[in-house]
């Protein structure tokens, strides 16, 4: 075998065994570069006799043809085997199950303001909102809640000490004073919202949530109160037997005032320990508001008359979901919380 078919013979088998790009490329070099071997030959023509040198010449470059193609045939062999192995390294196990995102929940008093909500509305009445941080008028003073009245004072409620007038509000109260401020009789709106009392235990939080009612129109009676109180509570306990009795109390705002107690949903009013075996529960303050609020938020007190009722949707929500510490709703922990989603 000539020097040349035998270069040939030798490249096939080296390249044969490289199956690393970057190797094959040294491995060409070592054949096609500047000082390869096949270049070699091709420089050394120049000293034959020119008969010799054109046979020489087509055997080398026939040479150097094949040892191009098959150096071409490798390049693409190892151009598929990586993409063979990445394609495997990167293959999606499409059984896997999903990572998830984790989905969120409202809180449970969250819950209970919507029900309230719904509950309330698809009777007609709206739903008002206003600012926590209240004046001293709309808080008390339009409540016909006069200076001297214990819940004035500092340690039942919290003063901006640099703001002198404003408070963090009581109740929810004062929302249906602004209402009333802004809209003219019939008015039937109800109002959500955080409150503040320096009160603090299993049962009181220094913050907790009220929901007020109020019904303003010529022709409202205590009666009207009884019927859209009980029937509230019965949707929004799913009981429709429950049964509620409304006992004397005073408010400076209404006149006359009342507690509004229910039969306890956990023992049907039979007694048991959630209600200190009275078969009663404590649910609400109610009465016809005071005719001193209509004078003071312009409102004629000799044409219209109305009910008002005050309830805590913390303890709603207590009662619903049978949960005996208030603070645990506002405590943040997603143990607590994520049972409710
Ligand atoms: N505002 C009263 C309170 O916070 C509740 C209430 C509202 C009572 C309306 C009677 C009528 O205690």
């Amino acid at each position: 075998m000539s020097d040349i078919e035998q270069l040939v013979a030798q490249a096939t088998t080296e390249f044969a065994d490289i199956d690393d790009a970057a190797a094959l490329e040294q491995a060409k070099a070592r054949y096609l570069g500047k000082s390869g071997s096949v270049t070699e030959l091709l420089k050394s023509l120049g000293k034959l006799e020119p008969e010799q040198r054109k046979r020489a010449g087509a055997a080398i470059n026939s040479a150097k043809d094949r040892i191009e193609a098959m150096l071409n045939g490798r390049r693409e062999a190892i151009r598929l085997a990586a993409l063979e192995a990445q394609l495997k390294a990167e293959a999606l196990d499409v059984t896997l199950p999903g990572r998830g995102l984790p989905t969120g929940g409202l809180h449970p008093v969250t819950r209970t303001l919507e029900r309230i909500e719904a509950l309330f509305r698809s009777i007609g009445f709206d739903v008002a909102d206003g600012p926590e941080i209240e004046d001293d008028f709309h808080n008390f003073t339009a409540l016909n809640t006069p200076e001297n009245h214990p819940a004035r004072s500092m340690h039942d409620t919290f003063y901006l000490q640099d703001a002198p007038g404003l408070l963090l509000r009581t109740h929810t109260s004062p929302i249906q004073v602004r209402f009333m401020e802004m809209h003219k009789p019939p008015i039937r709106v109800i109002a959500p919202g955080r409150v503040y009392r320096v009160d603090s235990d299993a049962t009181h939080s220094p913050m907790f949530h009220q929901v007020e009612g109020l019904w303003i129109d010529e022709d409202v009676s205590f009666a009207d109160l009884k019927g859209v109180f009980t029937d509230f509570l019965r949707n929004f306990f799913e009981k429709p037997d429950l049964r509620t009795r409304f006992r004397p109390s005073f408010f400076p705002f209404t006149e006359p005032s009342a507690e509004i107690d229910m039969s306890c949903v956990f023992c049907d009013g039979n007694g048991c320990r959630v209600c200190s075996h009275t078969g009663w529960l404590e649910i609400a303050g109610s009465g016809m508001v005071h005719p001193n609020v209509l004078k003071a938020v312009g409102i004629d007190s000799e044409k219209y008359i109305g009910f008002a009722f005050g309830m805590g949707p913390d303890r709603l929500t207590m009662l619903r979901y049978g949960v005996n510490d208030l603070r645990l709703f506002f405590d943040g922990d997603l143990r607590f919380l994520s049972q409710f989603k």
